[in-house]
């Protein structure tokens, strides 16, 4: 009877110790292979909430966001791309002075903290782990916070940026949004221009990421065939899954494969679902079916978390992260996989792309500007030698010289009335 009764509660029990052990294999699985998530937008929240006023919150506990140092160390998450992202709206205005501004509040946030660690190479990015910090990565998000000048790009990886989504929601004057919000610089059939390329070979030279989260399927399929490095797809998930236009068809992925590229898939419910909820198992059907097509090896995580709206039960801030590597064990995903998925095929990706900037080291800076009927707009200043004679600047030389005669003429009249008022 009592063995009777033992084995009863056994069996009622089995269930959840082998519950318990599976969550145990996801944590332990991601202290060894702690997560680099490939997309946050803290930095935006920072700015909306506080005007990006750090004096005045602590990162270690942060309310409103699903972001902070005590959530990211519960997830696992050792290092993230922290995106510097401004609105379409100042593109054309002042979107290259909030970048700055963008990049200034990531950077110190990753200063100021000491769990936090400003990183901007492979190397780096190892070295943090072993000192147990979060590894803080920039990146650009949407193509305009250069308006359209590589100087201006070069002066960004000078401040740590080490990625950059080429468009974010509208179009750049030389490469095309999947969002056809913005109807500005609307594309035909030149989904990458001359100056575009000129964009992507430059970063290849600095060894900046290419990312291509946001870009219409015809500009990632341009920029995959000119890219010499990997690219990623920071924050995108699989169109096969639920067919939004941020999300990635199956041949580009084919694309992607060939150019060793990753995929790190984007959490936000609209993207996983197409509806308004969603819960793990449908991300794990992401995750799934990406690997059936292309591999474990192309695969990543890049979370969204403060920049999309809803996130699935179960997911709903960046703690929860091993409950994802749970369900993707319970579906008989290999240690091995969810290694590579976690860290390893990032860390992969960055030094290829690393190798590829050394190899092109022998190259001079990019001198290529973008054609001026391109990119014409009242704030952007053509430079004229100033006016010796203090005239103001926006009068044309042209109208000066019609001046001129009439001055001449008004001085001979009065030089001609001394000697007459003289002469009497
Ligand atoms: C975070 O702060 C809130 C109040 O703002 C508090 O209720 C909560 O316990 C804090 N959490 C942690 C982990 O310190
Ligand atoms: C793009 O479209 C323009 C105008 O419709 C056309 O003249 C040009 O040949 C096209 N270029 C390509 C590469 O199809
Ligand atoms: C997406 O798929 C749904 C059905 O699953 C269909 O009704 C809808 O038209 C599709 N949308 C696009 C843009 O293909
Ligand atoms: C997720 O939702 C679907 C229905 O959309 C359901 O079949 C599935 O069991 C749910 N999974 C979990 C883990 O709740
Ligand atoms: C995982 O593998 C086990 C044992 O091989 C099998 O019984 C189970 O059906 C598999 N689960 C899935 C989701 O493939
Ligand atoms: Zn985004």
């Amino acid at each position: 009877m009592t063995i009777m009764r033992l084995l009863l509660v056994l069996s009622l029990l089995c269930p959840l110790v082998s519950g318990y052990s599976e969550r145990d294999r996801a944590h332990d699985l991601m202290s060894k292979y702690p997560l680099i998530d490939g997309h946050n937008d803290l930095a935006l929240q920072l700015r909306i909430l506080h005007n990006n006023r750090l004096s005045q919150i602590d990162l270690h506990n942060v309310s409103k966001v699903a972001t902070d140092i005590t959530r990211l160390q519960a997830g696992h998450v050792q290092a993230q791309m922290f995106a510097v992202y401004v609105m379409c709206g100042a593109q054309e205005k002042d979107a290259v002075r909030l970048t700055l501004e963008q990049i200034d509040v990531v950077r110190r946030m990753c200063t100021e903290y000491q769990d936090f660690e400003l990183v901007t190479s492979a190397q780096e990015l190892k070295t943090s782990q072993m000192r147990h910090k979060i590894a803080c990565l920039i990146s650009i998000e949407g193509g305009h916070s250069i308006d359209s000048s590589l100087p201006a790009l070069r002066m960004f990886y000078q401040l740590g940026v080490r990625s950059m989504a080429l468009t974010h929601t509208c179009n750049t004057p030389w490469a095309e949004s999947s969002s056809k919000v913005y109807n500005v610089y609307q594309r035909h059939n030149n989904s990458l221009t001359h100056f575009g390329k000129a964009v992507v070979e430059e970063m290849n030279r600095l060894g900046m990421i290419v990312d291509l989260s946001h870009t219409s399927w015809d500009t990632a399929g341009a920029v995959l065939k000119h890219s010499k490095a990997p690219i990623i797809f920071s924050h995108s998930s699989s169109h096969s899954i639920c067919n939004h236009s941020r999300n990635v068809p199956d041949w580009l992925l084919q694309e992607l494969k060939k150019n060793r590229g990753l995929i790190m898939v984007n959490l936000h419910n609209n993207f996983i679902s197409c509806r308004d909820d969603a819960n793990i198992s449908h991300v794990a059907d992401h995750f799934d079916h990406i690997k059936n097509v292309i591999g474990a090896e192309l695969l990543g995580i890049g979370g969204d978390f403060e920049g999309a709206i809803s996130f699935p039960q179960g997911l709903e801030d960046v703690s929860k992260y091993p409950a994802l590597i749970q369900e993707l064990l319970q579906r008989n995903w290999t240690e091995n996989d969810l290694a590579d998925v976690l860290r390893r095929n990032f860390l992969r990706v960055f030094e290829e792309v690393e190798m590829v900037r050394d190899n092109l080291r022998e190259k001079m800076p990019s001198e290529v500007q973008i054609p001026i009927k391109e990119v014409q707009n009242p704030c952007r200043l053509v430079l004229r030698p100033p006016d010796r004679r203090g005239l103001p600047s926006d009068q044309t030389p042209s109208s000066r010289a019609d001046q001129r005669p009439t001055d001449l003429i008004i001085l001979a009249l009065v030089l001609l009335l001394q000697r007459l008022l003289k002469m009497e």
